[in-house]
């Protein structure tokens, strides 16, 4: 074991930013240096960077991802300046080329399904089902009447608890139920406005089942396991697609469009029968919704388990998108539930969320469903015809290109020769080194 870790530190979370940054940099090789490079992201503005710093626990610094565009996204008639928080270097390159080619043969389109959240409060209850089951409607009249302190202000902006139900699940679970709550949350995102409700929902069921008559000894107790909201939101679902005759297409690097949209089917296919091939492929969707979804001030990983739970729903994990080739028409749908918000949260709070929100003209949370489901698309599309035309790696690399040359210390005049040298050669770890070793004799080449 690391020897410097072998004391555990007691009262961490009390000390002082500086007593936290002092104790974390002296635990490295050199403790200067990184209090510097860790102080060097704070933001300049001090009332930013408390914010910031109140976010979380134990802040030490700010983690810089790169913030990027995708311009000209035409969706639904509308063009979009997308913003996109992502590390990896060709996402947001994919995304624009998909928006490009896209944008002249109708653009995506999207619309939302339907925009309902789930929460749940799980209990255990030893009486009689029947006897409880009988009595619910009441029980459900209180769990809507007694929440209206909660729900007042949710039911103004048009949303509120749309139904509750009573779940028997004692086939799986001795004496296990649940009440299983619909809710519509607008703008928001609404986690704590529905945890509200439902560790509310779980004291009106203790009261109710104290001090109704139906009830007697044993079968007044409810065990509450827990009150939460689930991330599972089926209901809550965006489909977003592409459309264009096949000839449309075009020729891709080579391929007739009929045998890139034949190509293109048979890979989407891979997706729905194997789940290696099928985790890939989510994972390319996920690339630009996370993305979004970040800049966006989003919870990305409420996103990302909905996303995969939703893929496995028929019982095997599966692509999340389907391709029609039906009537000479090359339909390309995504379906994916997600719960965003655009107001709450970090949506006000984080400087570079109001403006990606501003930028793309402070949309709707369902507004903001579709921008996010189709950069996803987007995202997938141009993932699946690298792959089945040029192979993944050529557009990869090239834009892998500056990290590796940064690897090398590069400096500028070198990165800009070494992008015009690698407009016609191969990029690979190796060929860089070896276009920097021979450095400056290739100048010219
Ligand atoms: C890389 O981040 C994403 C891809 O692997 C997605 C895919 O294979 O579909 C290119």
């Amino acid at each position: 074991m690391n020897e410097r870790f072998v004391k555990a530190i007691d009262g961490f979370s009390k000390a002082s930013k500086e007593q936290k940054l002092h104790a974390v940099a002296n635990l490295l090789s050199n403790p200067t240096q990184a209090i510097n490079d860790l102080k060097g992201f704070w933001h300049s503005n001090p009332q930013v960077q408390q914010r910031l710093d109140e976010f979380s626990e134990n802040t030490l610094s700010n983690f810089a991802f790169p913030f990027g565009v995708v311009p000209n996204l035409l969706l639904n008639q509308q063009l979009y300046m997308v913003p996109m928080v992502i590390e990896e270097s060709s996402v947001v390159a994919a995304a624009s080329k998909s928006a490009k080619f896209w944008s002249d043969k109708g653009g995506f389109h999207a619309q939302i399904i339907n925009a309902i959240k789930i929460g749940q409060v799980h209990f255990i209850w030893n009486g009689p089902a029947e006897l409880l089951k009988s009595h619910f409607p009441e029980l459900k009249q209180l769990l809507f009447t007694n929440t209206t302190h909660i729900t007042a202000n949710m039911q103004r902006r048009g949303g509120g608890i749309l139904d509750v139900e009573l779940i028997d699940f004692r086939h799986a679970e001795p004496g296990y139920f649940q009440l299983k709550a619909r809710f519509n949350t607008c703008d928001s995102m609404g986690a704590n406005f529905i945890n509200s409700c439902l560790e509310e929902f779980a004291l009106i069921l203790k009261d109710w089942l104290q001090s109704a008559q139906h009830f007697h000894n044993s079968e007044r107790e409810a065990h509450i396991i827990m009150s939460i909201l689930s991330n599972y939101t089926p209901d809550c679902l965006v489909r977003t697609w592409v459309q264009c005759p096949i000839e449309n297409l075009g020729n891709q690097d080579g391929m007739d469009a009929q045998t890139f949209a034949w190509k293109f089917h048979k890979a989407v296919r891979v997706a729905e029968i194997d789940v290696h091939r099928a985790t890939t492929h989510n994972k390319g969707i996920f690339n630009g919704i996370d993305a979004v979804v970040l800049a966006t001030g989003n919870d990305f990983r409420a996103v990302e388990a909905c996303g995969h739970t939703y893929a496995a729903r028929n019982g095997q994990y599966q692509s999340l998108t389907k391709l029609d080739l039906s009537n000479g028409l090359f339909t390309y749908t995504l379906e994916i539930p997600m719960a965003l918000g655009v107001v709450g949260g970090l949506t006000t709070l984080h400087p570079l969320v109001a403006y990606a929100l501003e930028l793309l003209g402070k949309p709707s949370a369902e507004e903001l469903m579709c921008i996010a489901a189709c950069t996803g698309l987007a995202n997938n599309f141009g993932a699946l015809r690298s792959l089945t035309t040029t192979g993944i790696q050529k557009g990869h690399m090239k834009m892998h290109l500056l990290n590796i040359l940064n690897h090398f210390q590069a400096d500028e005049t070198q990165k800009s020769a070494a992008v015009e040298h690698f407009k016609l050669h191969k990029v690979s770890f190796t060929s860089v080194r070896e276009f920097l070793e021979k450095w400056p004799q290739n100048t010219n080449l």
